[in-house]
């Protein structure tokens, strides 16, 4: 039988695309074009980090301080001399079901981030390499199917129409943050 988590897959599969292709047009050859990459995530994830610890994150996800990743990424900002980004504040609900719904899309993206810091890890682009502590975040560790075994756990308590009402806010802000910066990503 399909779970929450599979039915969110499905539900988002072309918002996810819309941030694949939005993020994809990045030049990651260059510092410029990554710091430009990093930056337009800092504009989405920042904020939305923050709200989701005034909203209390940590009711959903105890571990939630080993999933924060606002600071590695500031860190590699600063290690490629780019400017690190103050977005101003989001307001959000404080609901369970929306915020289960955008922690899906924030913890699921450590997938796409995994593949591209990989990417960057084996290619010769020994410039990024102190500067990967966001896209190759807590590698080691089984982030994701402890997230997946949570939110499956949720089924059946939860509104999924509210779930998926955080999944698509979340989507739009990252697809929106990428797109404000990728024209002054063009190389
Ligand atoms: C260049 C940009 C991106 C690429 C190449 C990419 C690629 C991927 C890949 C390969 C997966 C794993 C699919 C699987 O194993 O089934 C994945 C999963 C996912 N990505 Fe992305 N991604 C990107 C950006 C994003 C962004 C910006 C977000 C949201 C902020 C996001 C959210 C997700 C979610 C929620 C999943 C989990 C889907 C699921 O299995 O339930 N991705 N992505």
């Amino acid at each position: 039988m399909e779970g929450l988590r599979e039915r969110l897959r499905r539900i988002s599969a072309a918002w996810h695309q819309g941030v694949d292709d939005v993020f994809s047009t990045y030049p990651l050859s260059t510092p410029e074009g990554y710091g430009r990459f990093l930056q337009a995530h800092a504009q989405a994830l920042f904020p939305l980090e923050e709200a989701f610890e005034r909203a209390g994150i940590e009711r959903l996800l105890p571990d939630w301080q080993t999933r924060r990743r606002r600071f590695a990424l500031a860190a590699d900002l600063e290690a490629l001399g780019m400017p690190v980004p103050v977005p101003p504040a989001l307001e959000i609900p404080t609901d369970d079901a929306w915020l289960w719904g955008a922690a899906y899309v924030m913890e699921g993206s450590r997938m796409g981030s995994r593949m591209l810091g990989k990417r960057m890890q084996e290619g010769d682009r020994a410039w990024s390499h102190g500067a990967l502590g966001y896209l190759c975040h807590r590698l080691d560790e089984p982030l994701w199917p402890r997230f997946v075994k949570e939110l499956d756990a949720q089924a059946g308590q939860l509104d999924e129409a509210r779930v998926t009402e955080g999944v698509h806010y979340t989507f739009r802000l990252f697809n929106g943050a990428g797109s404000d910066n990728v024209a002054s990503a063009a190389p």
